[in-house]
């Protein structure tokens, strides 16, 4: 398919299509009907249109991408995150069986006495409200977010609850305190943040030194592959081809790591820290029409992967143009693009019948900070 960047590249250089027309000796109804598709310019003229705007004719035709320099993701900013509340809010709820967290707690991590913890990037402290009722009495929860709408909503929400907390607006790479915590947690930032390595530094060094430091991250292969919707092939459903490239691309040019989960044993290893072990959250959803809360269920599954939104024309060509600065062929991210399209028009049409399984494959990654463990107890 041929999109041309005419008009983004006209509006770039502030012409109109007058101006433009009388530039390449064509109307301005000329340049109107061959910016919005319904002609295409003579092949003889794209070299002369590509030379005038000084891009390549591949970029003008929208084969590579017409911004030369990459254009970092946005998903370890404060900007990105303080706009995510309700999608946080919404995809916290499948996350998780309790019991598992219990079995954690008590069998794994032998945490029999009041703690004071630590959550790195706590969002509105979702890991707080799963954990406190399971923790020994007394124990006392800090979050940490550098987002003012997650740190105020995090007060609202406990502000009704009997438990002991804190919650602090701050960057955590800039945070320093003299205070150590027993277990220094954090779930789901490490794959979103630049430098994940110097995060997890800094949360062992919160860390007391005979405390627990814990990292919650799902690794991106298993999270789009886990996925089974009955009635559509595993194909339509199996997104990690050309994301990969995106992802390496991620990793070299702004150190920002979607198979950090794989590593961050390592690294707690490299920071000194024993008994360094990994688990897997068993959380595996199961959805069915007629199960219980069926709708708000499926909402929450599905609303985790944007697959209730369907875009425009317009907004999917930004996005091929935004993966395609993140290293994937024009082919790649149309594949990947009118994939996510499929699975939201399935979801459309058989909205009130859906049959899925999916699982995120959360990895955590936990360590002592003392050679001698079970401190806790
Ligand atoms: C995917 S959310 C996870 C929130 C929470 N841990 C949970 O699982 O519900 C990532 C959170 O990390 C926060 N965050 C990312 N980088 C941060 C940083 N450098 N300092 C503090 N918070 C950060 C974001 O504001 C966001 O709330």
């Amino acid at each position: 398919m041929i999109n041309l960047k005419l008009a983004e590249l006209r509006r770039r250089n502030r012409l109109t299509q007058q101006e433009l027309g009388d530039i390449l000796s064509v109307s301005y109804q000329t340049i109107s009907k061959w910016e919005n598709g319904q002609v295409s310019p003579d092949i003889n003229m794209l070299p002369q249109i590509s030379a005038y705007f000084g891009v390549s004719v591949d970029a003008l035709l929208g084969i590579v991408p017409l911004e030369q320099e990459y254009i970092p993701s946005d998903s370890g900013t404060i900007e990105y995150w303080s706009k995510r509340l309700s999608y946080l809010k919404n995809t916290r709820r499948n996350m998780w069986n309790e019991d598992y967290f219990e079995f954690l707690i008590n069998y794994v991590w032998k945490i029999e006495k009041p703690i004071e913890i630590l959550d790195c990037g706590c969002g509105y402290g979702a890991l707080g409200l799963l954990l406190l009722p399971m923790l020994p009495k007394g124990s006392r929860y800090t979050g940490i977010d550098f987002a003012r709408s997650m740190i105020d909503e995090a007060k609202s929400i406990f502000a009704g609850t009997e438990f002991d907390v804190t919650f602090i607006e701050e960057d955590i790479l800039n945070f320093h305190t003299d205070k150590r915590y027993d277990v220094v947690i954090s779930q789901a930032v490490l794959r979103h943040v630049n430098d994940g390595f110097s995060y997890l530094k800094k949360m062992v060094e919160f860390t007391r030194s005979d405390g627990i430091v814990v990292s919650i991250e799902c690794n991106r292969e298993f999270e789009s592959c886990g996925l089974h919707i009955d009635g559509m092939d595993y194909s339509d459903l199996c997104m990690h081809d050309g994301l990969k490239k995106l992802w390496t691309t991620e990793l070299e040019k702004q150190n920002r790591d979607y198979s950090i989960a794989m590593k961050i044993p390592h690294y707690m290893k490299r920071l000194g820290l024993y008994d360094v072990d990994c688990r897997m959250n068993d959380k595996v959803n199961i959805l069915e029409r007629n199960d219980k809360g069926y709708q708000e269920r499926l909402e929450s599954i599905i609303g985790a992967d944007h697959w209730t939104d369907e875009k425009t024309e317009r907004e999917v060509e930004a996005d091929i143009e935004y993966f395609m600065n993140h290293g994937m062929s024009r082919l790649e991210a149309e594949q990947y693009c009118n994939q996510q399209n499929g699975i939201v028009g399935f979801m459309k049409e058989h909205r009130d019948n859906i049959s899925l399984t999916k699982t995120m494959g959360l990895m955590i990654s936990y360590g002592w900070k003392t050679a001698v463990k079970n401190v806790l107890v």
